[in-house]
Formats: C-alpha cells, sequence, structure tokens
C-alpha cells in the first residue's frame, strides 16, 4: 500500500528512471496494456495511452542512446525520428549522448518504405539490425538513404547478439518499445533487464495481443517490483528482471525504491 503521504509527492521522472550507472548495457522496454492485459486497441497503442504514460515514454526516449524497435510496430503506428528536445539536451551532452536517441529497427525482410522521415530525416542516422541472409537489394536502398544496417544473425536476428552489437557501439542505454514480438524474444534471448509497465485503467476484451508474444519463456521470468507511479488512474510500473540481489544492485545504482 502506497502511504497517503506519499501519494502527492511530484517526482522528477528523470530521476525516477535514470539508467543504472556503471552498466555497459543495459536493456529497458516499454509498454503499456489496460487492466486485461491488451496492448493494443483497434490495433495500435494510442487508445491505451495517455497523457502522463506519454511523458514518460518521452522522458525514456530522453534517457536512452538507442530505442530498439521492431518493423511490425514501425509499420503501423507511422514511427518518424526522434525528436530532439531542448530541455534535455544538456544532461544528453553531459552523459556523452548524441542529442537524441537513434531508432533500431528490427527486420528481416526489410520490407519498409526507406522513402519515409523515419529513414531520410533522423537527427541520427536510423539503424537497421537485420541477419546476414536479408535480401541484398534492400539492404542497398537502405544504406543509399544513409541507414545503418547491421546484421546480426545467420538466417533471422539474433537478439542478444544485436543488443551486444548496439552496446559495442557505445550504444548501451538501449529502450525498447516492442512490440509484443519482438519484447518477447529479447526476454527469451535473456537481454531483458527491465520491463516499465503502463497500465491504463480500462477493460477492453477481446483477443489483442499482450505484451510479450511468442514462445513460452520456460520457467517464467521473475520480475522485482522497484518503483510504483500513478497519476489519473494509470500504474507506472518499473520492475527488474532476476533475483533480488540485481534488484537490489539496481537500487544502489540509480532511481528510487
Ligand atoms: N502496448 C504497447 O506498449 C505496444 C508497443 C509497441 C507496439 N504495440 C503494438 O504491437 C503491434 C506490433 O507488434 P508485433 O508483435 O506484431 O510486431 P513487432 O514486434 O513490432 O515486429 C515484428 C517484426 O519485427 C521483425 N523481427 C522481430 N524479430 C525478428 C527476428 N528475430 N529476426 C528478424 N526479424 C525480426 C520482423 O519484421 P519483418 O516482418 O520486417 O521481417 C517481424 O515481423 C502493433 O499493433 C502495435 O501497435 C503495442
Amino acid at each position: 500500500m502506497l502511504p497517503p503521504s506519499r501519494r502527492n509527492r511530484q517526482v522528477d521522472l528523470t530521476e525516477v528512471y535514470a539508467y543504472p550507472g556503471g552498466a555497459r548495457r543495459w536493456v529497458r522496454a516499454n509498454m503499456v496494456s489496460s487492466v486485461d492485459g491488451a496492448a493494443t486497441a483497434d490495433g495500435k497503442s494510442e487508445g491505451i495511452s495517455g497523457e502522463a504514460d506519454k511523458r514518460i515514454f518521452g522522458v525514456l526516449r530522453a534517457l536512452a542512446d538507442v530505442i530498439l524497435v521492431g518493423a511490425n510496430t514501425v509499420r503501423t503506428e507511422q514511427y518518424r525520428p526522434a525528436k530532439v528536445r531542448e530541455q534535455y539536451q544538456a544532461a544528453r551532452k553531459a552523459a556523452g549522448q548524441a542529442p537524441t536517441a537513434a531508432i533500431a529497427v528490427v527486420s528481416g525482410r526489410l520490407d519498409l518504405d526507406w522513402s519515409l522521415p523515419l529513414f531520410t530525416e533522423p537527427a541520427v542516422p536510423t539503424i537497421v539490425l537485420t541477419s546476414e541472409s536479408a535480401p541484398d537489394d534492400r539492404v542497398q536502398a537502405a544504406t543509399a538513404v544513409g541507414v545503418e544496417v547491421i546484421a546480426a544473425g545467420p538466417d533471422e536476428v539474433d537478439l542478444a547478439l544485436a543488443v551486444d552489437r548496439l552496446a559495442e557501439r557505445g550504444l548501451g542505454r538501449i529502450l525498447c518499445e516492442g512490440g509484443p514480438h519482438l519484447l518477447g524474444q529479447l526476454a527469451a534471448a535473456e537481454r531483458l533487464d527491465e520491463l516499465c509497465l503502463a497500465v491504463s485503467p480500462q477493460l477492453l476484451g477481446g483477443d489483442s495481443m499482450r505484451i510479450l508474444a511468442g514462445p513460452e519463456l520456460t520457467g517464467g521470468l521473475p520480475l522485482i517490483l522497484h518503483t510504483l507511479l500513478t497519476e489519473d488512474g494509470f500504474l507506472f510500473s518499473r520492475y527488474l528482471i532476476g533475483t533480488l540481489s540485481s534488484a537490489k544492485k539496481g537500487e544502489s545504482d540509480g532511481g528510487e525504491g
């Protein structure tokens, strides 16, 4: 139970969601779902999001080196380049970060429209993570507009390798924005360190995806609640993945308990 004295406390979201200091690589996912677990409403996340959720979304982007996203989410949510926000510039510079997070799209088929601003107009070049068997003509079309194409895995993207490739480039503060199939694979590849989950105060029914899709995680993945915030009936949780000792480490490294 949250004590009443804490309920109206204003929080500095950049402090609450600070990446743990000293981690060479930290993968955080940010997802929203309805109370009954729907990750989409009418095929998109817009209908389950809200004002405070969007604010946290912006803060998480401002803290990240790179935003990892599945190609279906890029296509469905019509992804654009991340915005350069003036208010975060000093902190990003001090942390040795580019003016904004790069977007890294995971795609095997590369069936993407390379003329979109996401690929042609980003402040920081967009990355595409694909496999060594990606179609050559599509790789060429992507590189021609300035996209950095990284192969990670022979036939499909090996998520563990993909994350390591980003970290090797100095992009270790990784924010995964879904979708459920990408997130399911990240968790299965043991490359997920943290889940930020917004629970929207509504029931949707139906049979839309949950926040993770794909193969079952054998034995399940334990989560430790690190932070819980609320606004407008939404619950914003920050879970660490792993054992209690890793949760304690996260607490001492950054953020609030
Ligand atoms: N509630 C939320 O917080 C939230 C967040 C994000 C998205 N969404 C919703 O989720 C839906 C999209 O999610 P989704 O699960 O269908 O798709 P997704 O995870 O966004 O993307 C799946 C696609 O990513 C590529 N991919 C993933 N793993 C790969 C691998 N190992 N190797 C090669 N390619 C790989 C493939 O792209 P190619 O087909 O190009 O090969 C695959 O079709 C949308 O409705 C979106 O609105 C909700």
